[in-house]
């Protein structure tokens, strides 16, 4: 049997006969109608008025902070638990993370802690160009209190929905709240383009200098002129296309990966010493990756004795990430590292099997449970 990857790309015959379309075309450069057409249709599932497609999501944030004029000796906040990408950024403008801790609830940033932060950075006159809020594995963080905050010290929000294309808050889209948002198309991502990103907000002239500065900032006329620097951030029009396809097939994707994420937790929810990360609305979160906490002494066993007897059974498990910056004030992270040393990502593929292997390694001490689980599995 192959290997069984943790979220390995989706492509259909669909996607296969929509980049033969674009190659025909010969709109193969980061220039053509595929590009507009993929722009629009996924500022419309965001409920976003403009977006301009980049080449990847960090891309997107790098000119996002651009734009609010994040400079050296900035500060802008982050959350803890995330991947590198969302605050990497930040340092490419020269200013320092802050990071904010996640929420047990959401796994997303804790509203409490960002007011407790910008009333402390407000006290001492040092309050941040902006704040980056992540919608973790495809679940919004808790948006209300976060924008009211935010909008209480006029700090604009960038919201990472890198991972939550799909997912909605409260019956808003992600990607929908913040001044500006942004997606990945990264080639593990709930739709891929094989890498790539979307940068979105209401405001036309935003957009517009992003598309400006992601072109190698050129000015509009015929010669080659360029007044200030630019970036070769724009997607290919290839890959907009197959963009545009997969965009086409999200709400079966979105199905699929909750049906994988529910038998997971039918299987294996009971086990002692094991907690699924916890969906707050179970019709909002686009499930794009299945994670869980491991209770090593409860369980019986730790997170990386799980990943090992995984990948002996050829499958692919990793530990949830975090953000570890080597900065002065990033020391706040270590606080988060004992949780987020328990955590680990399921692959979305064959859950049977991984269900019956993992079952047998971990719940030796659980025999009752173990049978159960297995009995279970037959079955399906
Ligand atoms: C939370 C988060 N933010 C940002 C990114 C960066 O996106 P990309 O890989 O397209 O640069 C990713 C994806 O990898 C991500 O998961």
């Amino acid at each position: 049997m192959p290997r069984i990857y943790l979220s390995p790309p989706d492509i259909s015959q669909q996607d296969h006969a929509a980049v033969d379309a674009v190659l025909t075309s010969n709109w193969v450069a980061p220039v053509g109608p595929h590009l507009e057409a993929f722009e629009a249709a996924l500022a419309k599932r965001a409920d976003r008025k403009h977006a301009v497609a980049l080449n990847s999501g960090t891309a997107a944030l790098h000119l996002a902070l651009q734009m609010l004029n994040v400079q050296p000796g900035d500060t802008v906040i982050c959350p803890t638990l995330t991947f590198a990408a969302s605050a990497n950024p930040i340092c490419y403008c020269g200013a320092d993370p802050i990071f904010v801790d996640s929420e047990p609830s959401t796994w997303n940033m804790d509203p409490i802690l960002l007011e407790l932060e910008l009333g402390e950075r407000a006290a001492s006159g040092e309050l941040p160009k902006a704040v980056i809020v992540v919608h973790l594995y495809g679940q919004c963080a808790d948006m209300d209190p976060i924008l009211a905050v935010c909008e209480r010290y006029n700090i604009p929000v960038v919201e990472d929905a890198a991972e939550a294309l799909g997912a909605t808050y409260k019956g808003r889209a992600a990607g929908s709240m913040g001044a500006f948002s942004f997606f990945s198309f990264n080639g593990n991502k709930i739709i891929t383009t094989s890498g790539g990103g979307m940068l979105l907000a209401d405001k036309a002239s935003w957009i517009e200098r992003a598309l400006f500065l992601s072109t190698q900032a050129k000015e509009p006329v015929a010669h080659y002129e360029h007044r200030e620097v630019g970036y070769n951030y724009r997607m290919s029009n290839v890959l907009a296309g197959l963009g545009l396809s997969q965009l086409d097939d999200l709400g079966r994707r979105i199905a699929v990966k909750r049906a994988h994420f529910e038998a997971y937790r039918d299987a294996l929810g009971e086990l002692p010493g094991v907690a699924f990360m916890p969906i707050v609305d179970p019709d909002a979160a686009n499930y794009w990756l299945t994670c869980l906490t491991v209770e090593p002494v409860t369980a019986g066993s730790s997170r990386d004795q799980i990943i090992e007897a995984l990948a002996d059974a050829d499958v692919e498990a990793r530990p949830v990430r975090g953000s570890r910056c080597t900065c002065s004030q990033c020391f706040r992270i270590v606080r988060r590292l004992a949780g987020i040393a328990r955590k680990v990502c399921l692959p979305m593929d064959c859950v049977c099997r991984v269900v019956r292997r993992w079952a047998r390694r971990i719940v030796r001490r659980s025999s009752r449970l173990c049978a159960r689980v297995l009995r279970n599995d037959s079955h399906n």
